[in-house]
């Protein structure tokens, strides 16, 4: 009998995989029709249906069925050395690049090194001895057990005041998202750099820089430059302010000189200075981000929403999580993360999808296609709440899993919280990204009283 139902579960989830594809066809077909026929005004209008987080879904089902895998030869990406580009978008080949660290490296090293003016940070590193030491080093100064106690009240004090302090309506990203880790920035890491301003400009262009320039674009990098020099500059100088103050204080740069006083090793002044330098460049804008597409996911869905303020109601934080987090499937902070073959090597081995990748190639895994894939996934295209935490893909996988994750868990509900409190929450304009990676302007509003 069992198998028997196994042939009726395969095929009712082969036919959902085709089917999304059919219906992800039928929606594209009109911008690519458009796309091939309509000169300038319809590329313009396919580059835009496909720069949506929708769009992108549609595009993947329909490559997840017909070109899971693919190859192209030749130096696409030219922010980092390479020799072609693959991608792979089904959620089994997402996982097989990203748990095998040892043919599929980072490479984030050489820009890294420009950043610190010398040394690498641990998301640029393969396994080894210094990827150790540094991870085990921040892991010793920025704790889990500081979530409860620290991170949680901070954060959801300061959105409070935030929101109780905006006359009826916010600009998400600006007013709200990226302030809520400015404060953290300040208050828990001791860091807080010259000004909010200052600081969220500095870690958003060099967040750019290292992740999302994949054109390598002279611009962006010359504004990296100078935001590199100002960071190096004010971090060597709050070190050297809080050593001659005496006191360590417990943050984590009061910890860091602390492992320092200790004799650790790799904490030095330099080797403290570039961890913080790494760490803050992830803190700020990918939690704006996802912060803000997750409350915009969460307004085009009246059902997504009404559970979400229902939960914030009953104070039930584990499903304001859980429709937050389902929310961020949907239109994650990053929808692909990338790699390089370091070795000739093949994924999907011994499947009709089997790709051989030659040594050098850059690799995209779609974590965005990997999370809506129907042979992975439970009705992917269905809002959810029950799904188990550590199926997502929302902060990378395997080794180079997101340092940040738990922190992302705790803050991110805890700074939509007081909006999703407010009735007659709602979407003044679509989210506005002014042609960068990161929401620049995301206003909402809500029934005053
Ligand atoms: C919603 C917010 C965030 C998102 C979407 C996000 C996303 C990611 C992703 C996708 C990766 C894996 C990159 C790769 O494998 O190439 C990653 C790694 C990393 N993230 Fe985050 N991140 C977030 C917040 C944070 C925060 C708050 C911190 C700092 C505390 C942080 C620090 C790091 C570090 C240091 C790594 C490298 C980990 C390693 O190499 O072991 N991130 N993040």
């Amino acid at each position: 009998m069992g198998w028997l139902g196994n042939i009726a579960a395969a095929g009712r989830i082969r036919l959902a995989h085709y089917g999304a594809a059919l219906s992800a066809g039928t929606a594209l077909a009109g911008p690519f029709l458009g796309g091939l026929t309509g000169g300038a005004a319809g590329k313009a209008r396919l580059a835009a249906a496909l720069a949506t987080p929708e769009g992108q879904r549609q595009a993947f089902a329909l490559q997840r069925a017909l070109l899971p895998t693919a190859l192209k030869p030749g130096q696409d990406i030219a922010a980092y050395a390479n020799t072609g580009t693959a991608i792979v978008t089904r959620h089994a080949d997402v996982i097989e690049v990203l748990e095998n660290e040892a043919d599929f490296a980072v490479v984030y090293e050489p820009r890294m090194r420009r950043l610190t003016d010398g040394e690498n940070f641990f998301l640029g590193m393969q396994d080894g001895a210094a990827y150790t030491r540094d991870v085990t080093n921040m892991r010793a100064a920025v704790r889990r057990g500081d979530l409860a106690g620290m991170v949680v009240p901070l954060a959801a004090r300061r959105a409070a005041e935030i929101v109780a302090a905006a006359p009826g309506r916010l600009d998400v990203p600006l007013e709200l998202a990226r302030r809520i880790p400015l404060h953290l920035l300040d208050r828990y890491f001791g860091t807080p750099g010259p000004s909010e301003a200052v600081m969220a400009e500095w870690t958003t262009v060099l967040f750019w820089y290292l992740f999302a320039d994949l054109d390598g674009d002279p611009k962006i990098e010359a504004q990296a430059m100078t935001a590199a020099a100002g960071l190096r500059a004010w971090m060597d100088g709050a070190i050297a302010a809080r050593k001659a103050a005496g006191s360590g204080g417990d943050d984590i740069l009061g910890r860091c000189l602390a492992l320092q006083a200790a004799g650790q090793p790799g904490m030095d002044d330099l080797g403290i200075r570039n961890n913080l330098i790494g760490l803050v460049i992830g803190f700020v804008p990918t939690i704006a981000k996802a912060t803000t597409q997750a409350l915009a996911q969460l307004l085009q869905r009246p059902a997504a929403l009404a559970t979400a303020q229902a939960a914030v109601r009953a104070g039930d934080d584990a499903l304001l999580a859980a429709c937050v987090f389902e929310a961020m499937r949907f239109d994650p902070g990053n929808p692909m993360i990338y790699r390089r073959a370091v070795r000739d090597t093949t994924v999907a081995r011994g499947t009709l999808r089997a790709l051989h990748i030659p040594e050098g190639t850059m690799v995209l895994a779609a974590n965005l296609s990997a999370m809506f894939d129907p042979l992975a996934w439970a009705a992917p295209e269905e809002f959810r709440t029950d799904r188990p935490w550590a199926q997502y893909i929302l902060w990378g996988w395997g080794m180079h899993t997101c340092f940040g994750e738990h922190i992302n868990r705790a803050v991110i509900p805890q700074i939509l919280k007081p909006l999703l409190a407010r009735p007659g929450l709602r979407q003044v304009a679509p989210i506005e990204k002014g042609g960068t990676p990161f929401p620049i302007g995301y206003p909402v509003a809500w029934n005053a009283g």
